[in-house]
Parts: C-alpha cells; sequence; structure tokens
C-alpha cells in the first residue's frame, strides 16, 4: 500500500467529474462546466497551419512574445490594466495558473480567504500547498456578490491573499465595481495579496465586468480561453501581476510544464487577434437560455435571480443533495451546490451550456421533482 504525501491525503476527486461519468443516455446533463459549442473555425484553421508550418516545437517558458504582446493589448483595451508583456505567463489553462499561485505564494499555515461557494479548485489549491482556507460567506441575498464586508473580519496576520472569481461559478453573480475596488483597496492597505480568477469575464450579460488589477498592483489577474473561445481542450490561459510577483510564478511553471502549447498558442493569438463575433454569438445564445432556465425555476418555486454572468444558475432548492437525486430520477443531471462549499447546501448548480431544445425538456422533467 502506498503512504501518499499528508496535504494529498485529504484531498477528494471532483465530485463534479463524475457527472461525466454517468450511464444514463437519456439524461440532459445539466452538470457540465463547458461550453458546448465547436471551437470557432477560424481559430481550428490557425492551429491546422502552425501544425503544417511546423510550430511544433518549445516556446519560451513565458509564452509566445506575440502572444503575450496580444494578451497585453487585450488587457488595456478591455481591463485598463497596463502590463508588459514580460509580465505575463501564458499557462496550461487557468487551472494550472491558479495551482502555480498557490505553489509559489503559500507558505504552510497562511491563510486565503476563499468564497464559500466557489470553484472547488481553490480550496484544493491552498491544501495542496499546505495552506489554510478561510471562509469569506457569500450571502443568497446579496445574490453572492462578494463584498468587503465579507472578507473584513476573516483577516488575521496569517492572512496571504483573497480568491475573487467574478463572473463566479458556480453561481452566475458578477461583483459590483464597488465592492472591486474597495476589496483592492483594502488588500493594498492591508499589504495582502488578490489572486482574481476572471476566466469568465467575456460571459457576462448587460453588466461590466471589472478587474481588481484595474484598481492594485497587488492583484494577480488569472484569464483565459476556455470559457470565452470554447477552447478547453486546449488548455491555454494566462497569468499577470507586478514583475517580482512573475519572477516567483515562473519558477513553478519553468518545472511544472516548461510552457503551454506550442499550437495551441497559435489557437490563442488568433482567437485575440480576429473578430470576436464569435463570442457575441455565444454570449447572446448564452443569454437566451439564462433567461429560460431563470423565468422556469422561478416558476416551479425554486427561488433564484437571474445570473449576470457565466453559464451557471444556482437555485435554493432547501436541499441540493436530494434535489439532485430527484432530478436524477427524472433524468436530469445537476450538481449539488455543497459540491461548492458549506454554503451551498440549500442549492444546487445547473449549468446552461446546453440546447435550448435540452433545456427546456429538463425544465419540463423537473416538474415532477418534490423535495
Ligand atoms: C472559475 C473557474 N476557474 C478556472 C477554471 C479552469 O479553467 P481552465 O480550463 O482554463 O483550466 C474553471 C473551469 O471550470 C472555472 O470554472
Amino acid at each position: 500500500m502506498i503512504n501518499p504525501a499528508n496535504r494529498v491525503k485529504t484531498i477528494e476527486l471532483s465530485q463534479i467529474r463524475k457527472m461525466f461519468e454517468v450511464n444514463n443516455s437519456n439524461a440532459i446533463n445539466l452538470g457540465i462546466g463547458e461550453p458546448d459549442f465547436d471551437t470557432p473555425k477560424h481559430i481550428k484553421d490557425s492551429v491546422i497551419n502552425a501544425l503544417d508550418n511546423g510550430f511544433t516545437g518549445y516556446t519560451p517558458n513565458k509564452g509566445l512574445f506575440e502572444l503575450r504582446e496580444a494578451i497585453s493589448d487585450k488587457l488595456k483595451k478591455d481591463n485598463n490594466v497596463n502590463v508588459n508583456p514580460d509580465s505575463i505567463i501564458v499557462t496550461v489553462g487557468a487551472s494550472e495558473a491558479l495551482y502555480m499561485c498557490a505553489q509559489a505564494l503559500i507558505n504552510p499555515g497562511d491563510e486565503v480567504i476563499v468564497p464559500n461557494p466557489s470553484f472547488l479548485s481553490y480550496d484544493a489549491c491552498v491544501r495542496l500547498a499546505n495552506g489554510i482556507s478561510v471562509s469569506a460567506d457569500l450571502k443568497f441575498e446579496n445574490d453572492f456578490k462578494m463584498t468587503l464586508e465579507d472578507v473584513e473580519d476573516k483577516i488575521t496576520d496569517k492572512t496571504k491573499c483573497i480568491i475573487l472569481n467574478s463572473p463566479s461559478n458556480p453561481t452566475g453573480s458578477v461583483m459590483d465595481k464597488k465592492d472591486v475596488k474597495s476589496i483592492s483597496k483594502f488588500a493594498d492597505d492591508e499589504n495582502i495579496l488578490i489572486i482574481s480568477d476572471e476566466i469568465y469575464e467575456k460571459i457576462i450579460y448587460d453588466v461590466k465586468h471589472y478587474s481588481p488589477a484595474e484598481f492594485t498592483e497587488n492583484a494577480i489577474l488569472i484569464n483565459g480561453f476556455s470559457k470565452a473561445y470554447a477552447m478547453t481542450g486546449f488548455r491555454i490561459a494566462y497569468v499577470t501581476a507586478r514583475e517580482e510577483i512573475i519572477e516567483e510564478l515562473l519558477k513553478i511553471h519553468q518545472y511544472n510544464t516548461a510552457c503551454a502549447s506550442s499550437i495551441s498558442q497559435y489557437g490563442a493569438l488568433t482567437a485575440l487577434k480576429e473578430s470576436q463575433d464569435c463570442v457575441k454569438s455565444m454570449v447572446s445564445e448564452f443569454k437566451l437560455r439564462r433567461n429560460l432556465i431563470t423565468n422556469s425555476l422561478n416558476d416551479m418555486g425554486w427561488e433564484c435571480s437571474s445570473p449576470d454572468g457565466a453559464f451557471y444558475i444556482f437555485p435554493n432548492v432547501g436541499n441540493g443533495h436530494k434535489f439532485v437525486k430527484e432530478a436524477f430520477k427524472n433524468d436530469v443531471i445537476c450538481v449539488p451546490g455543497e459540491a461548492f462549499g458549506s454554503n451551498g447546501k440549500e442549492f444546487v448548480r445547473f449549468s446552461y451550456a446546453n440546447s435550448y431544445e435540452n433545456i427546456e425538456t429538463a425544465m419540463k422533467r423537473l416538474k415532477n421533482v418534490k423535495i
């Protein structure tokens, strides 16, 4: 029998992955966290082109300079953030960026403020670095938007970072500008870092996304291509922060992955440089589905407000685990909210990265669910 490292022993594999493995061909899967669209053709073509032209070797550790330049332009234009291409590392998904931050920044016993509920990787990455994750209890009454009040009283002299995720997985909430600003100022005052996971930035409806990197140099900004351009399998994202932080992150990146996939980097370059119409059309389709699922759930009496971003909705169903079981009996798959933290107990997460027709059918099936 092997004796794994103590820090690994306590980590559980994701419950969400299990949703992919269920063997029920009649079930409509509203558990999946990736766009159901194909990667836009011009992006795929650029990857084929990169292969044909022999761009199959290692790239610089930080990533292709052209790509980092394009990311730097994007950050200026979309986020009002000025960064030098040398302060950007292209990563193997946002997943690698998160892991890298935890490994490079957290000492044993350091505390990290993690939104509760939130994406599972945050807590796992903190614990894999022997850090302690401290819940910021997000409030249903405030549509689970993180505020300064949620974090302020969690700070101790051991606090190293605060994690922000807007638009959010699993709730779809988008933080207000005033909250992003006040948490940024607080991070400055207290000399705490912010790790801002902005992977859903582009999937947003009628409101604006703000990055803390606009307001503080203590922010580490993570963004990528998986969700906005339906490129989950390309495994491509990036992280940017002030230079002294990037130099430390690079040590983890260099010895962990050397560099992100060369051909995926060419795909990402095309995604940024060419027309953004593909993003617009995916987002407008997501919006129709968001409206359908919000109205249907509310009509059934499952309380939720209309999420402003991502492709998730997080209704209050009283008992998340029981609801998931009943939904499954009716051939609908969703994820218990508790998978995202203790504050998700009464909730379930539906992903609407599935066709309009399937969502309509799923909602009809859910009318039979009584708990
Ligand atoms: C909030 C959040 N951050 C990061 C990721 C990981 O993204 P990537 O595919 O770029 O590793 C996900 C994927 O579901 C996510 O929901």
